[in-house]
C-alpha cells in the first residue's frame, strides 16, 4: 500500500529513479513521472490503464522554462502564462523535440503549466526534468483531492502519494491553446472566461457556451463518472426523484424535503461557487460509495467556475448526451 507522507526529497528520489509518485497541486493531485523519460512515463500509462492516445500534461517549476519545452510561443500565449502562472491554467503549444512521443501521445504540441502549490513547486526545483502528470486517478474515474482519494484508487500500485493536503481548487485546470492570436478553451476550469478574455480574445467557434468541446485526443466516450449512475437535471419533486427509493442527492445550496436529508451532500450552503468546486469531487467520491441505486446531481449557477462544475456532473453523467464526453 502506498505510503502517504511529506518527505519531498523522498518523492525528488523516487522521481530521478524513473519511478512514479503522485504529488498534490492546487486544482487535484496528479501521478507523476518524469516527463522526459519514456519508461517513467509507460508507466504512467499503465498504472492508470490510460489509452496511449491521449496525451499528459509537462508540470514546469517556473515561466522561465516555457522556451526549453515549447517553441514558436505566441504573443498571446506568453501574455497568459506570465499573468496566470503558477496557476490553474494549461497552455497547448508546439512541442520542442526532446519530449518523448509517448509524453505528448504523438502530436506535435505539449500541454504545459506551472503549478501552484507550494510542495509541488519545490519538488519540480529539486528536479533538473518536468513532470508529466495527469490527474492520479484510474481513466474515466472521478479525479482526486486528498491524497487519501489517490490512495483508495491507486494505493496498490504506487510507492508514495506526497500529501499537500486537499486541493484549493478541487477542479483540473482551464485548458488553452492559442490559434491565429485568439484563445480556445479546450476545457473549462478555475480560470475563467471572463479572466482569460481580459488578456487575449476568445474564439468562440470553439468552445459552446457553457460545456466546452474538446477536440483534443484525450476525448473518449468514457468520462470523469461514478460508478453508479448519475443523472444530471434540476431536482424536483417530479423528476423521478421521489419515486426511485433508493437514490441520493448532490445539490448546490440546500437539502430537499422530499428525500432524506441522511442521503444528500450540498456543495456550498452560503453559495459560495469557488466552495462548491472544492467540495465537487469529495461529495461525488462519498456519493458513490453509499448504499443507493442512482445520483442526482443539479446544475449550479452557471458563472465563474460554476461553468466548470456543470461541465464535469454533465460529463459524469448517463443522461446528457454528450458526444465529447471523455476521461482521463
Ligand atoms: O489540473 C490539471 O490539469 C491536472 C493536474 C494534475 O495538473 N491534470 C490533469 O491532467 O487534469 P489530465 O491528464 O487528467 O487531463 C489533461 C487533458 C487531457 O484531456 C488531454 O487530452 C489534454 O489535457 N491534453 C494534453 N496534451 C494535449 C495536447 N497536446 N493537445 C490537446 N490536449 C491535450
Ligand atoms: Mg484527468
Amino acid at each position: 500500500m502506498a505510503e502517504i507522507g511529506d518527505d519531498i526529497e523522498r518523492a525528488a528520489e523516487i522521481l530521478r529513479k524513473g519511478g512514479v509518485v503522485a504529488i498534490p497541486t492546487e486544482t487535484v493531485y496528479g501521478l507523476a513521472a518524469n516527463g522526459l523519460n519514456t519508461n517513467a512515463v509507460a508507466k504512467i500509462y499503465d498504472i492508470k490503464q490510460r489509452p496511449s492516445f491521449n496525451p499528459l500534461i509537462l508540470h514546469l517549476s517556473g515561466i522561465e522554462q516555457i522556451d526549453r519545452y515549447a517553441s514558436d510561443i505566441s504573443v498571446e500565449a506568453n501574455l497568459l502564462a506570465s499573468n496566470f502562472w503558477p496557476g490553474p491554467l494549461t497552455l497547448i503549444l508546439p512541442k520542442q523535440p526532446l519530449i518523448p512521443d509517448l509524453t505528448t501521445a504523438g502530436q506535435p504540441s505539449v500541454a504545459l503549466r506551472v503549478p501552484a502549490h507550494p510542495i509541488t513547486r519545490k519538488l519540480l526545483q529539486l528536479l533538473d526534468f518536468p513532470l508529466a502528470a495527469p490527474s492520479a486517478n484510474p481513466s474515466g474515474y472521478i479525479s482526486p483531492t486528498t491524497a487519501r482519494h489517490v490512495q483508495e484508487n491507486l494505493g496498490d500500485k504506487i510507492s508514495y502519494i506526497l500529501d499537500g493536503g486537499p486541493c484549493k481548487v478541487g477542479i483540473e485546470s482551464t485548458i488553452v491553446s492559442v490559434v491565429n492570436k485568439k484563445a480556445k478553451i479546450l476545457r473549462c476550469g478555475s480560470i475563467t472566461r471572463e479572466e482569460i478574455q481580459n488578456f487575449v480574445d476568445i474564439d468562440d467557434s470553439y468552445s459552446i457556451a457553457s460545456f466546452n468541446n474538446i477536440i483534443a485526443p484525450g476525448m473518449l466516450t468514457s468520462h470523469y463518472a461514478p460508478n453508479k449512475t448519475l443523472v444530471f437535471g434540476e431536482i424536483t419533486p417530479n423528476s423521478g426523484v421521489s419515486n426511485s427509493p433508493n437514490i441520493a442527492l448532490l445539490n448546490y445550496q440546500k437539502y430537499k424535503t422530499f428525500v432524506p436529508e441522511a442521503t444528500q451532500f450540498v456543495l456550498s450552503e452560503s453559495g459560495n461557487i469557488e466552495e462548491a468546486a472544492k467540495n465537487l469531487f469529495e461529495m461525488l467520491r462519498k456519493l458513490d460509495s453509499m448504499e443507493v441505486d442512482k445520483i442526482f446531481a443539479e446544475p449550479v449557477p452557471s458563472f465563474g467556475i460554476g461553468l466548470a462544475i456543470n461541465d464535469r456532473l454533465s460529463r459524469a453523467s448517463s443522461n446528457v448526451n454528450n458526444e465529447n464526453k471523455f476521461g482521463s
